[in-house]
């Protein structure tokens, strides 16, 4: 049996999130329908936050309303309060992730609070889902280096990552934000965190600002990691974190993946098709 890795397809929300053009609501539907075609079990579709802060993500609702559901794949938002989170099941999301920082500087600057501050957003929010039997994932951004900060010592990206699966968080997806994890960053932080926690609870998101993203991800592949964040097209980038690029590309990661014999349960051809549209938004 071929090994299958999952990807999590965070294109329409990471890769539209910071497009400079408010793109039209129809048409983020319609990348999310294409996208339904390829076979995903997740897609991150939209993300219920301020719209002051993200005004692109404004339509969220609106683009939950109007996507056609497949059976089989999970439509998930980002939702940072409880505001968010109530806006989010309203809208019928299947799942929901918040979205924490391994550095101060990157939690205040992206969403206005400390660390502290941020568990105690995110506990009210857990205890709801856990209610509401609504499974939650958790981000952390910046594990590797922090625009602000500078370097990422593993210590504290392991310190959020269990509180956060202590918390009730399912998987833990570790933000290369701004792109410039190296190998040898992003084996110090793998090996260090196996050390408190399995593989099968941590996912890789690198944006690939230096072209480095596809050897992480090998890097984590050797580690035991099978869960992998990329958006179709290579769109992407934080309006928090200035200079970063897109993330990795779906498309060049199960290239490599095809390669080296994983199994994706993606169908290549709907996928160059979904690429090829998601590109024109951010050319348009
Ligand atoms: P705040 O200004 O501190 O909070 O923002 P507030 O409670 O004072 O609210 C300010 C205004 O926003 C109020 O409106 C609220 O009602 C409204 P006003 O009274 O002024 O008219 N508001 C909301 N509206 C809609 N939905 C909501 C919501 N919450 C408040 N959920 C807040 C705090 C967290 C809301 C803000 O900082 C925010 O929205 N930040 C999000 C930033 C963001 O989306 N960043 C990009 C996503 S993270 C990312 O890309 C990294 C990742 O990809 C991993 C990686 O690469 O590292 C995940
Ligand atoms: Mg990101």
């Amino acid at each position: 049996m071929p090994d299958r890795v999952k990807i999590f397809e965070v294109g329409p929300r990471d890769g539209l999130q910071n497009q400079k053009r408010i793109i039209p609501t129809e048409d983020k539907i319609k990348l999310v329908d294409m996208l339904s075609n390829c076979g995903f079990s997740h897609i991150e579709t939209t993300s219920f936050v301020s719209p002051k802060w993200v005004p692109q993500m404004a339509d969220a609702s609106a683009v939950m309303a109007g996507i056609s559901k497949k059976h089989g794949t999970a439509y998930t938002a980002l939702t940072p309060n409880m505001r968010g989170y109530e806006a989010a099941i309203a809208a019928g999301v299947d799942e929901v992730a918040i979205f924490g920082s391994a550095s101060e500087g990157f939690s205040q600057k992206n969403i206005n609070c400390s660390i502290e501050d941020s568990f105690t957003r995110f506990i009210s929010l857990l205890d709801q889902a856990k209610i509401d039997k609504c499974k939650v994932r958790g981000y952390i951004s910046c594990v590797t280096h922090c625009p602000y900060d500078g370097s990422i010592d593993p210590e504290q990206v392991i310190k959020v990552a269990l509180r956060l699966l202590d918390m009730g968080c399912y998987e833990i997806s570790l933000g290369d934000t701004v792109g410039a994890a190296t190998t040898e960053t992003t084996h110090n932080l793998i090996s260090s965190m196996l050390n408190y926690m399995p593989e099968s609870v941590i996912a890789g998101h690198f944006h690939d600002t230096n072209n480095t993203a596809l050897e992480n991800i090998g890097v984590c592949l050797e580690a035991g990691i099978r869960t992998f964040d990329s958006a179709t097209g290579g769109l992407g980038g934080c309006p928090y974190a200035k200079g970063a690029k897109g993330n990795v590309d779906t498309v060049s990661v199960v290239k490599m993946l095809h390669e080296m014999k994983f199994e994706t349960g993606l169908n290549v051809e709907e996928l160059n098709k979904a690429s090829a549209f998601a590109k024109s938004l951010s050319e348009n």
